[in-house]
């Protein structure tokens, strides 16, 4: 299959062909504020079934529905409650997810992977938007990479891991936030956080103004021990991951560089080919083949950003044991440390 390319400069013509092609039953890859996505109409079971081969994706993992408009989100959910809507109000259009008890027959039954819920969100993006509108369909589209590789935040991205194996894809640039929505299901007046993303939890916090607060477990209670349908599978398969190895080193931003250089000559040592990922004031202090700079310690946001592109400059590279320097967790940096954790399959040492 040809894959379609629209550039920056190409966007009218593209947006329009682009609808199109969802309207008939074509799988696009689009950017949004977060990442690119990969959009099939999400009522057409055969374009959902070509969004999973692409992706090589199992069929357990349920997809996100994006609209176009907020007011659309009752053909999609049965029910949405005071903080559920104070939560679309606050941030839709926006890097939020809301999982909702699905409207029978409102999606393939392949987009909920047999979930009574569905996950709904508003992007902010330009381009999605007016892609979604025109096309008018509810689009399924999970991140746009193949299974298993981070998430792409440019059009190359797509292309390196999709190219002939979907209809097209729309060069927004670089996308601004860098890593995914965030995930969440209100229940009994408390929001679980399924997915640490783009909205805070601080922003959460705020939006609801005391009439709600959040879930310490990422699984709301009634409904764990599901086992035929845990409600957020996504989180059991190891994401964003690169090729090499990965380390993450935490601690008092002073005490970090010894403690990354050191591992970072040990794998050296071994004759590894070493990437260190640091903060704009560490940049100067590490020697490696690759030092990425990932903004200023207190722009986690920065971080966000780039790291997604960073990984996949690794893969490129052959950069196969990256050291990667801890953020604070709070703010933005609670998804960073997710991510980086995901990537780093669960390898951290702390430098005191
Ligand atoms: O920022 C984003 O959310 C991007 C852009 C393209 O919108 N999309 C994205 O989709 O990250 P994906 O498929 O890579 O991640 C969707 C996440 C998965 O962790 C999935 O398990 C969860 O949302 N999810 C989807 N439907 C769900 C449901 N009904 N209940 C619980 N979790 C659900
Ligand atoms: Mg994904």
């Amino acid at each position: 299959m040809k894959t379609k390319y629209w550039s920056a400069e190409q966007t009218q013509l593209g947006i329009e062909e682009a609808a199109a092609a969802l309207a008939a039953g074509g799988v696009i890859a689009f950017p949004t504020e977060t990442v690119y996505g990969l959009g099939g109409d999400a009522r057409s079971t055969e374009a959902v079934k070509r969004i999973f081969e692409a992706k090589g994706r199992p069929s357990d993992n349920p997809l996100i529905v994006h609209l176009a408009r907020s007011e659309d989100v009752g053909e999609l959910a049965t029910e949405v409650s005071e903080i559920e809507k104070a939560l679309m109000d606050a941030f839709w259009p926006g890097p939020l997810t809301l999982v909702l008890p699905v409207r029978a027959g409102a999606v393939s039954p392949l987009v909920t992977a047999g979930l009574d819920t569905v996950a709904v969100r508003v992007p902010e993006h330009e381009l999605a938007r007016e892609l979604i509108g025109r096309s008018g369909c509810p689009v399924a589209a999970p991140s746009a990479n193949r299974s298993g590789r981070p998430s792409p935040t440019q059009a190359r991205h797509v292309l390196e891991d999709l190219d002939g194996r979907i209809d097209g894809v729309l060069d927004g640039g670089a996308t601004g936030v860098g890593l995914e929505s965030t995930v969440v299901r209100v229940l009994d007046g408390r929001i679980h956080i399924l997915r640490p993303g783009g909205v805070t939890k601080e922003q959460l916090l705020e939006a609801v103004g005391g009439t709600a607060d959040i879930a310490s477990s990422k699984v709301p209670e009634n409904e764990r021990g599901n086992e035929q349908a845990p409600r957020s599978p996504g989180v059991k398969y190891a994401h964003y991951a690169p090729k090499g190895e990965m380390l993450i080193v935490t601690g008092v931003p002073d005490k970090l560089p010894a403690v990354v250089q050191a591992k970072a000559d040990e794998a050296a040592g071994e004759g590894r080919r070493v990437a260190v990922l640091c903060c704009s004031e560490h940049v100067d202090r590490y020697k490696a083949v690759a030092v990425f700079d990932c903004g200023p310690r207190r722009a986690p946001e920065q971080a966000a950003h780039s790291l997604y592109a960073f990984l996949r400059e690794c893969d490129e590279r052959g950069l196969d044991y990256i050291v990667a320097e801890g953020y604070p967790e709070d703010g933005i940096g609670a998804a960073l440390m997710n991510r980086l954790r995901k990537a780093a399959a669960g390898r951290e040492i702390s430098a005191g």
